[in-house]
């Protein structure tokens, strides 16, 4: 079943398309992927972006880059294969999602060493095929279990982008209100607009809007105020990564709208699916933080919002302790404190 009326990554079995989330809302439009080169720019450029998306387009790009190395030998071939899958990795390094979806690639390779090259290749093509395959299963059970916490007129606070946009269907957060109001449940999303790069506002408005579901658009700086207005009686945020304790690295933030959270009795929903949850990671300290470009702070669409040359501090996320997350919702069921992944 399909919630939109648009895919963010779509593969033909030949030639690799993606939504260019950069130019959204203004326009929707499509960037071809050739290569792992191409899947490494539209990663690093956040044209593509959110976890479960990043992981997917890293593991179509690493299939469409050693495509190219087709007629070379064995030797040369796997050379290529750990050269590319390092250089993928390191596009983002904030989303588990995106080096779990190259080792699980790397994984199919090594697991039948002695195959020819092509059905090595074949073996890249049907598993990216499969994990965005089950990136849709997961994200439409994850939509589901939401159903637990999701309540008639209630208003739901949301931070970034965790929608079809972010996923290959549905997302993780928004999966949760896509099956409400497939179910005929009235709910009242605020979208945070999600500072600086504006998911909320540019993807998470557009999207929820596009599908008919009632969505208000708040600045960040506006989330104490909606809560003490009574109008959020829940929060339901995506998350990058999940550190082995339940320590969630998620948009920048998110940390604050947890602490809002906790101080007006609001439970605070973390979504994920199971590929998120890190168990090498112990904690949230654990876990690397992007730092982004001074640009994004101190302009808008070329517009300069701050005086030149400011020092800026610009990090693309924020952890979440356990202590502040009421539960976490993944396609296995829904996980509460003490969190234990088993
Ligand atoms: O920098 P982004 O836009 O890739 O950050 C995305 C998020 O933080 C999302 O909340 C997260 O990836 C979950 S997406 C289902």
């Amino acid at each position: 079943m399909m919630n939109s009326s648009f895919r963010t990554i779509v593969f033909d079995g030949e030639k690799l398309q993606l939504i260019d989330q950069t130019k959204l809302p203004a326009e929707l439009c499509y960037l071809v992927v050739n290569d792992e080169q191409d899947a490494f720019q539209a990663i690093r450029s956040m044209k593509v972006r959110g976890a479960p998306a990043i992981g997917m387009t890293a593991a179509y790009g690493l299939y469409l880059g050693l495509r190219k190395h087709a007629h070379k030998d064995h030797e040369v071939f796997y050379k290529e294969l750990y050269v590319q899958s390092v250089y993928l990795k390191s596009a983002r390094p904030t989303a588990v999602n995106l080096a779990w979806a190259v080792d699980r690639m790397v994984a199919v390779a090594q697991r039948h060493p002695n195959d020819l090259v092509a059905t090595t290749l074949e073996r890249l093509k049907s598993e990216a095929e499969s994990i965005q395959d089950e990136d849709e299963r997961a994200c439409r059970a994850m939509g589901v279990h939401l159903l637990e916490f999701i309540k008639e007129d209630m208003g739901i606070l949301t931070h970034c982008n965790t929608g079809a946009l972010a996923t290959s269907q549905y997302g993780t957060a928004l999966a949760g209100f896509y099956v409400a109001h497939e179910e005929g449940i009235t709910i009242h999303v605020y979208a945070d607009e999600t500072r600086p790069v504006l998911q909320g506002a540019r993807l998470t408005a557009w999207e929820l809007q596009r599908a008919g579901i009632d969505v208000t658009l708040i600045c960040d700086n506006m989330a104490a105020t909606v809560m003490a207005q009574g109008k959020i009686q829940a929060v339901m945020v995506g998350a990058d990564r999940i550190a082995a304790n339940g320590d969630t690295a998620n948009k920048i933030g998110t940390h604050q709208v947890a602490i809002l959270a906790k101080h007006f009795h609001i439970p605070f929903y973390v979504v994920a699916p199971w590929s998120t949850i890190d168990p090498k990671t112990q904690s949230g300290l654990d876990i690397p933080i992007e730092e982004r470009s001074a640009q994004e702070v101190i302009e808008w669409g070329g517009i300069q919002t701050a005086p030149k040359d400011i020092h800026v501090y610009n990090p693309a996320f924020d952890v979440t302790p356990h202590e502040l997350i009421t539960a976490i919702v993944t396609e296995k069921g829904t996980y509460h404190p003490p969190f234990k992944f088993l």
